[in-house]
């Protein structure tokens, strides 16, 4: 059985109950529940924005869930808390671990998501003993690039961003593809490094796009600060026509999206995996469906 909460009403009519008391904690009704004893059941659920509440209520649901049935799947298309998936400084808390552990303890047999930061690849993988069924929105995005193009007849080179990013031009098999290297430093805040998403520190890769358009692919636009710089580093080079398309727009600040635009960025497109709202969305950025099934 489908469990749909409000965050995931474009997949279907909600069928998990969450409101939120007068101080905002949340309430949980799954009114549904004498039907779910033994079933299995597979909740849709949005992790972010606000994802700590997100993955309290999450809590909420599986705690109550796991009275009547072992047989629990979760889709969330983005995962958040997956960047942090090392300890880089002796200290640091590893959060992809701890939310993979947390959702295996509290019940979930199989995550399933969409281009999970610390997997950079699809396929099955298990982490903290959670399988996790990693999907890559890439054959969408490259399709609408294909798409976008193709409507003013042109060819054009497949680029990511950074390594881990690498996998998206695979989807470019037999158009030009190439993957630049990025490089953050160290982060400074009032002359204390805070050692957290660093400015980029380099931006490295000589590739031949002099006169040619450019697809930018890439897991996660946040700050939006890579794309930028991909975008100079592309324009240095001498690239036509830009085109940025992203899985997950997280858009960590205001108008990231117009930051982008107005970068010499010719069109913008990410997917429904996150929903967010920002004043400069709306309009411009193209929102591409994924499968949920
Ligand atoms: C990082 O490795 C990811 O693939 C993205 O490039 C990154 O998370 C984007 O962050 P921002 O938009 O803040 O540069």
């Amino acid at each position: 059985m489908k469990l749909i909460t409000p965050y995931c009403a474009d997949f279907g009519k909600p069928n998990i109950i969450i409101k939120h008391f007068p101080d905002n904690e949340s309430y949980v009704l799954i009114p549904e529940i004498e039907k779910l004893k033994g079933e299995p059941v597979r909740i849709y659920h949005r992790l972010y924005p606000e994802q700590d509440k997100r993955i309290f209520e999450l809590m909420l649901i599986l705690s109550r869930l796991q009275k009547e049935t072992k047989d629990i799947e979760l889709f969330a298309p983005y995962l958040p808390y997956a960047r942090q998936d090392k300890e880089k400084k002796a200290g640091e808390a590893v959060s992809a671990d701890l939310l993979c552990g947390l959702l295996k303890s509290f019940g979930v047999k199989k995550l399933i998501t969409y281009d999970c930061h610390f997997l950079s690849k699809p396929g099955d993988f298990e982490r903290e003993g959670l399988a996790i069924e990693n999907r890559s929105a890439g054959p969408e995005l490259y399709a609408y690039a294909k798409k976008w193009f193709g409507k003013k007849n042109d060819e054009f080179v497949v680029v990511s961003p950074d390594e881990g990013s690498s996998y998206f031009t695979e989807n470019a098999k037999g158009q030009l593809s190439h993957s630049l290297k990025k490089v953050r430093g160290d982060s400074k805040e009032n002359g204390t490094d805070t050692g957290i998403h660093a400015e980029i520190a380099t931006m490295e890769g000589e590739i031949d796009v002099e006169g040619k358009n450019v697809c930018i692919l890439d897991d996660i636009i946040s700050t939006g600060g890579t794309i930028v710089r991909a975008i100079d580093h592309l324009k240095a080079r001498g690239a036509k026509k830009i085109i940025v398309g992203a899985t997950h727009g997280v858009f960590a600040g205001h108008r990231i999206a117009d930051k982008i635009l107005n970068n010499s960025c010719n069109k913008l497109f990410i997917t429904n995996a996150i929903l967010i709202k920002d004043a400069s969305f709306d309009t411009q950025v193209e929102v591409l469906e994924i499968p949920n099934n």
